[in-house]
């Protein structure tokens, strides 16, 4: 898909002209009316006497005509004016692009009334998004794929913001995409292994360093707590680093834990993506069908390591690492076990209440690992953490979870500007019972049933010493629901987000409390 800008509709030629109105606007009043040919005028006065055509925020409707530069026009009822929203840009866009597959249109020219760099972004990142399908295992038809190949915005004030905005957008979504590919891929073909070669790929050609730990070195680094997750499988778990240095003076790869003290020559930003391959549940096996979309588990891991190349190839003046601990949760008998206790990288003994409680066992050791040899000036993680997570906020909203109140507000405005919607839940200590152990000194899963998504964030917290960290438990956003105008599969979650967050600090817009 490409995208183009220009401030004329004179020679523009395409499958379908796109135009939005809001619901009490005056037909005459849109910005771009007067420059439409008679015949199309007439054709769209028509159309909107039929009955049941409206502008209602959702509505959109496509009026044939016989000949001209366009044979479709969309109308797209854009809802009360007060009521428009970056939310509702976001899917316009989207179902523009996908009415646009639907129809076999190859070329459509969107019309905008007013259109800022943010909304340009918005509109290029949403399209890429909604074109997106995983296909790879799947014949193509006779007709062969449906490609919207080029899309032009028609805005009246245009500036070289919009260009950059434009690229900033494709680059982002590129990225979102790859993080859906790379979720998407069933869990036979996506092992710790895979997605270590999948990092190896991305950080080539790009100013990223890799390293990948075997469970060599993992051992010597005494990580217990992914080793004992991983014990269960054929397949060896990861410990997967890929560094960016985006500002000047870059501190080599290290390889031994920083001395002691200060945060000088560490980095600005840790993220840390789960990346269990596979989900089974362990020992603790999943029952029922709560075991299909397991292969997503990684997706935190794939949200990581795809928003470090996005923050490379935008050359962000930013000094981050992505830090994926990969492993695979099978059933065998090698496998860990419900009451066994894993010795983790920290320290930290974890008592094992139950072994489906995987994700935030090699996320502990992600973490201590982050924070040992990276002195972060900000960490976050990003994981498919919790079931419970969904049940408390649908299927529309990330929880976040933080003790600093400056990046909790930052961080639900850097949702709400990134499209990677996401809500609060506490961390208060009121809850620490919840990961007291027995014979441990913390456990993975306690006897209650009621707050498991603020357990899971409890239990992360143990592993977190003096650094402005926040927890995105992306387990309600991994795959795409009916009305986000998204193929059915993995949305990609966590990219946007973190990608949003580097920029701001990257400028110096964002200071958590704690530092
Ligand atoms: N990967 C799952 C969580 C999950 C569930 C992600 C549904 C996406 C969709 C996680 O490892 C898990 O099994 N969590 C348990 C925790 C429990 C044992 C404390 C859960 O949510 O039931
Ligand atoms: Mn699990
Ligand atoms: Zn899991």
């Amino acid at each position: 898909m490409k995208f183009g800008i220009t401030t004329s509709l004179r020679g523009l030629r395409a499958d379908a002209l796109v135009l939005g109105w809001f619901e009490d606007q005056k037909l005459p009043s849109h910005a771009w009316w007067s420059a439409l040919p008679q015949s199309t005028k007439k054709a769209i006065q028509r159309h909107l006497k039929r009955p049941g055509v409206t502008l209602e925020w959702s509505s959109q409707s496509v009026v044939q005509l016989p000949k001209g530069p366009w044979q479709n026009v969309v109308i797209i009822g854009l809802g009360k004016k007060p009521d428009w929203s970056g939310r509702r840009n976001r899917l316009a866009a989207r179902r523009v692009i996908r009415q646009a597959l639907a129809s076999r249109w190859s070329s459509i020219s969107i019309a905008f009334q007013k259109l800022t760099p943010d909304d340009a972004q918005q509109a290029v990142e949403n399209s890429l998004l909604a074109a997106y399908e995983y296909r790879i295992h799947r014949q193509a038809p006779k007709t062969g794929w449906p490609e919207v190949k080029t899309v032009t915005f028609v805005a009246k004030d245009t500036n070289a913001e919009h260009k950059i905005a434009i690229h900033r957008g494709a680059t982002i979504a590129a990225m979102v995409n790859h993080a859906r590919d790379l979720a998407n891929t069933p869990g036979g073909l996506m092992t710790p292994k895979t997605l270590a070669a999948a990092a190896v790929k991305l950080a080539h050609g790009r100013k990223l360093k890799i390293k990948v730990l075997t469970p060599v070195q993992m051992e010597k680094l005494k990580m217990g707590a992914i080793l004992g997750v991983g014990k269960g499988s054929d397949e060896a778990p990861r410990l997967i680093v890929v560094e960016y240095h985006g500002r000047p003076h870059p501190p080599v790869l290290r390889t031994a834990p920083l001395s002691k003290g200060g945060r000088k020559g560490g980095v600005d930003l840790a993220i840390v993506g789960k990346g269990i391959t596979f989900d089974s549940g362990g020992y603790n096996l999943k029952p029922g069908n709560s075991m299909t979309e397991m292969h997503m588990d990684m997706s935190g891991g794939a949200a990581v390591m795809s928003a470090i190349a996005a923050m490379a190839d935008l050359r962000l003046p930013i000094n981050a690492v992505a830090i994926i601990p990969a492993a695979e949760n099978m059933v065998s008998g090698s496998g860990f076990r419900p009451g066994d206790i894993l010795k983790s990288m920290s320290g930290l003994n974890i008592e094992i209440g139950d072994t489906d409680a995987e994700g935030r066992l090699v996320l502990a050791d992600g973490l201590t690992y982050a924070q040992k040899l990276y002195k972060p000036r900000v960490m976050v993680d990003v994981a498919t953490l919790t079931g419970a997570a969904m049940v408390a906020l649908g299927q529309e909203a990330t929880a976040l979870f933080t003790k600093d109140g400056a990046l909790r507000t930052a961080g639900q405005d850097i949702g709400e500007a990134s499209g990677d919607y996401v809500w609060p839940l506490p961390l208060w200590e009121e809850y620490e019972p919840m990961v007291k152990a027995t014979f441990g000194d913390v456990t993975n899963a306690g006897k209650s049933r009621w707050g498991e998504a603020i357990e899971g964030a409890m239990f992360l917290s143990k592993f977190v010493k003096n650094v402005p960290w926040v927890h995105l438990d992306i387990a309600p956003t991994m795959s795409s629901v009916e009305g986000q105008s998204l193929a059915p599969g993995a949305t990609g979650v966590g990219v946007r987000w973190l990608v949003e967050l580097a920029r701001r600090m990257a400028e110096g817009r964002l200071s958590p409390e704690q530092t």
